[in-house]
């Protein structure tokens, strides 16, 4: 089978958040969508849906459940059941319901940065309160994003109670090691803390030497305290149709998190509902054929990466995103006063996530779930402001 990634699709033609937010000739390679159309089996799922031209409210139906114990089983090992699935219109607004029904006002919500934004937000958006703990960046030794423990441990107060854990990690790509998820298992009993283990990224996997273990499968004995999130959004590109699932074990959890979403939440959307079952029934096909477009597209970011001194960048071993560190680049350093995200904007048109709202000032994240074409010339563009030195 083959798979179409190289047509330019004209994504202004729609309302698009990644393509109006700048100028017409900016490059946008910033908030996580791809610009591939999705597969053929979404399409046609989406136009049979359509063709019955009623949309009133929808639920999850019991085929779309199976499938994804069915995907959960054969990707991750992991075995769990329909009942334990909370369809939900999205995963942002699950971390919110999980702060809300697992901790009271003031208490603290923990997360390890750089992280996704929303995750900053949550506490304060619920009256709670943020607590953070810093990863320790690549060095020339171990040239990885590693968490620190030291600095877990330090950010735990007595009033910690949840810990809102991204695995595989945005931004840095890391999809975190058997090792790891054991020592962070030992403390969030340690703590007795709740877990929102957002594993949105998981079916991401572009490094085969690092599958990924969703945090229950790992460990077992965390089942009982942890929410987990997945949906299709990232990995079949229906961020837009704003289907995401929380798969909850224990009935107790379920029915608090349950609770918390009344009033809240939409019924579920019921063309995101037809496009989730037909990515985990007869998407796979076409998710291969994208990490190998994606392991390509990695491969070009480290050759140019290659030439531009002062940049680090340790390659991302899941998701469609590139975590570059600037803050030793000629640029950065003659500008200290605005961020290396705006210069690029300003200089090579070249639109990024600023790493300033991962809480990492002086880093970039970079989309590259794009044609190739399109990323080169933003890498290109690129070039010119962070090679000036030596011609290509
Ligand atoms: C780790 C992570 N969680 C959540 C989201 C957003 O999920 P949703 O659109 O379902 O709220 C993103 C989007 O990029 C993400 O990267």
């Amino acid at each position: 089978m083959t798979f179409d990634f190289t047509t330019t699709l004209d994504r202004r033609h729609y309302p698009s958040t990644k393509w109006h937010r700048y100028d017409e000739d900016v490059l946008p390679l910033w908030v996580a969508d791809m610009d591939f159309a999705v597969p053929q089996v979404i399409q046609e799922a989406l136009a049979a849906r359509i063709a019955h031209p009623v949309f009133g409210y929808g639920h999850a139906p019991t085929s779309l459940r199976e499938t994804l114990c069915h995907w959960s089983h054969e990707h991750y090992a992991l075995d769990i059941e329909p009942d334990w699935q909370q369809w939900v219109p999205g995963v942002v607004p699950a971390l919110h319901v999980a702060s809300m029904a697992l901790t009271e006002p003031g208490e603290g919500v923990l997360t390890i940065t750089p992280i996704y934004p929303p995750f900053l937000h949550v506490a304060e958006n619920t009256g709670r309160k943020t607590q953070r703990a810093a990863m320790r960046p690549p060095t020339e030794d171990d040239p990885c994003w590693r968490l620190d423990f030291d600095a877990i441990e330090a950010a735990i107060t007595p009033g910690t109670r949840l810990l809102l854990w991204c695995h595989p990690h945005n931004p840095t790509g890391r999809v975190f090691d058997d090792e790891e998820l054991k020592h962070l298992a030992d403390i969030i009993e340690r703590h007795d803390l709740w877990v929102c283990s957002d594993e949105l990224h998981c079916d991401l996997i572009l490094d085969h030497q690092r599958p990924h273990r969703p945090l229950i499968q790992r460990e077992p004995r965390l089942a009982a305290r942890t929410i987990t999130l997945w949906a299709p959004s990232k990995t079949f590109n229906v961020a837009g149709l704003t289907s995401a699932c929380a798969v909850i074990p224990d009935a107790k959890l379920r029915a608090r998190f349950k609770k918390a979403t009344l009033g809240l939440m939409p019924s579920d959307n019921v063309l995101g509902l037809a496009a989730s079952e037909a990515a985990y029934s007869g998407g796979e096909p076409w998710r291969q054929a994208l990490l190998a477009q994606l392991r390509d597209n990695v491969t070009m970011i480290e050759r140019f990466v290659a030439r531009w001194p002062g940049v680090v960048f340790a390659p991302p071993e899941a998701t469609y995103l590139a975590w570059l560190d600037l803050r030793e680049t000629d640029m950065a350093k003659a500008n200290p006063d605005v961020s290396p995200q705006q210069l690029l904007l300003e200089q090579a048109r070249v639109a990024l996530s600023d790493g300033a709202d991962f809480g990492w000032p002086g880093f970039v994240r970079l989309n590259f779930g794009t044609e190739s074409s399109r990323l080169e010339a933003a890498l290109e563009r690129m070039d010119r402001v962070l090679n000036a030195g030596s011609p290509p």
